[in-house]
């Protein structure tokens, strides 16, 4: 890991070029204005798996606990590592598969808690947890496949792999859980027959005598689709970083992005018309053009596929972005804008002023989803927290 030198100057300079600001007071406003939500009892888990959707685990771990998140979720054991390292301490649910004996070694070292799908995990993990002798059982997390076909047991099979685990000294049944393939589509059908499915294998495990304490199942779309998804526990990612999504959960919380993407006019000049702008002259001149040259490209993360079809924040106003966007500079027509010089602070995605731009909009422009948009910005940009009246702070993260 990257050890961060936090004096000023090196903080400066990080704002030189191109980086990411993670604005932490959005994100306690999102973990409070979830929990507000939840049904009573009902604990949060934040899901910081892919380095917190790219907002940087760490910071964004010790944020939403601070704020009322009492579980963390990440996707592999070196991420639930990192957040140990850092010090933090709330339980970590591995929401991937892990096989191994080795792996089972480092989850028990690092008080990590697996998911377990299959008869021969359960087998690996008892048998791994007695050779290592560690005196009290795993906990683990039984998944249950109610529909969206990835990882867990198909949900009417479940019973032998719960009684399993169950009977093995070794290890804890700690909660069942599932996950919705489709709880953002406004057509309740595949949400209702996962929920009839999981309700259903829970009642059979129940008729066996297994309770298990905790059930799960709500992504952030389920979570605010109602609370009777919601459970013991929740399991929210994107809502967390203040996305929503689909467009008609806004009607349900409001949310505030965490995230924005900065970058800095590198140098300003005048084109006559007729002038081909960039690699294989994309955009050509209509009229005399002034044009901003800006230090940031797709080795940072904004994807290629944006060239001539995305727009920028200058000084509250919004400019498009002309020409093929290069590895590490992009180039914005700002003649319809007030003068703008070398320095000037561009965002990319984010707040100026009253204007926004959001990973929405990238994401409806190319076909994509927010959560990729999120997830695709570089380690060379700088995560550099804010705080309202803070100076901005690196996030650790990986270099
Ligand atoms: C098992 C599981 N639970 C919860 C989440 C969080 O999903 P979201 O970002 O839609 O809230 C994910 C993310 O993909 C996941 O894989």
């Amino acid at each position: 890991m990257l050890s961060w030198d936090n004096t000023p100057s090196v903080a400066a300079m990080r704002r030189e070029r191109a980086w990411i600001e993670i604005n932490l007071s959005h994100l306690s406003h999102n973990v409070r204005s979830l929990n507000a939500k939840l049904a009573p009892n009902t604990q949060l888990m934040a899901v910081v798996k892919a380095d917190a959707y790219g907002h940087g685990a760490v910071t964004i771990a010790r944020t939403a606990l601070a704020a009322g998140a009492t579980w963390l979720g990440v996707a592999t054991i070196p991420e639930g590592i990192e957040l140990r390292e850092a010090g933090i301490q709330a339980p970590i649910l591995l929401l991937g598969a892990t096989n191994t004996l080795e792996q089972v070694q480092a989850i028990a070292q690092w008080q990590l808690q697996p998911t377990l799908c299959t008869p021969e995990q359960a087998i690996t993990f008892a048998t791994a947890v007695e050779t290592l002798g560690q005196g009290s059982p795993l906990p683990v997390h039984l998944k249950l496949d109610t529909g969206m076909s990835r990882l867990g047991i198909a949900w009417d099979n479940a019973l032998g792999l719960a009684q399993h685990i169950q009977a093995s000294p070794h290890l804890h049944l700690a909660s069942v859980y599932s996950h919705f393939a489709t709880a953002d589509d406004p057509n309740p059908h595949t949400l209702t027959q996962q929920t009839d499915r999981f309700r259903h294998a829970i009642a059979t495990l129940k008729n066996h005598g297994i309770t298990p304490p905790m059930l799960h199942l709500a992504n952030s779309a389920g979570t605010l689709v109602s609370p009777t998804l919601h459970y013991d526990l929740v399991r929210v990612g994107l809502a967390l970083y203040g996305l929503y999504p689909a467009p008609h959960f806004q009607d349900h919380i409001h949310l505030k992005p965490v995230l924005q993407v900065k970058a800095r006019i590198t140098q300003v000049k005048t084109l006559p018309p007729n002038t081909g702008v960039s690699y294989g002259h994309r955009f050509i001149t209509q009229r005399q053009t002034r044009l901003a040259v800006v230090g940031i490209g797709y080795a940072d993360g904004v994807p290629r596929l944006l060239s001539n079809q995305m727009q920028v924040l200058i000084r509250g106003q919004a400019a498009p972005q002309v020409g093929a966007i290069t590895m590490d500079q992009m180039m914005i027509d700002v003649t319809d804008l007030p003068p703008v010089q070398a320095g000037d602070v561009v965002t990319l995605l984010g707040q100026d002023q009253d204007a926004w731009i959001t990973a929405d909009d990238w994401a409806n422009t190319l076909g994509t989803i927010s959560w990729e948009i999120l997830c695709s910005f570089k380690h060379r940009l700088p995560r550099l927290a804010i705080q309202p009246s803070d100076r901005p702070t690196p996030v650790l993260s990986h270099p």
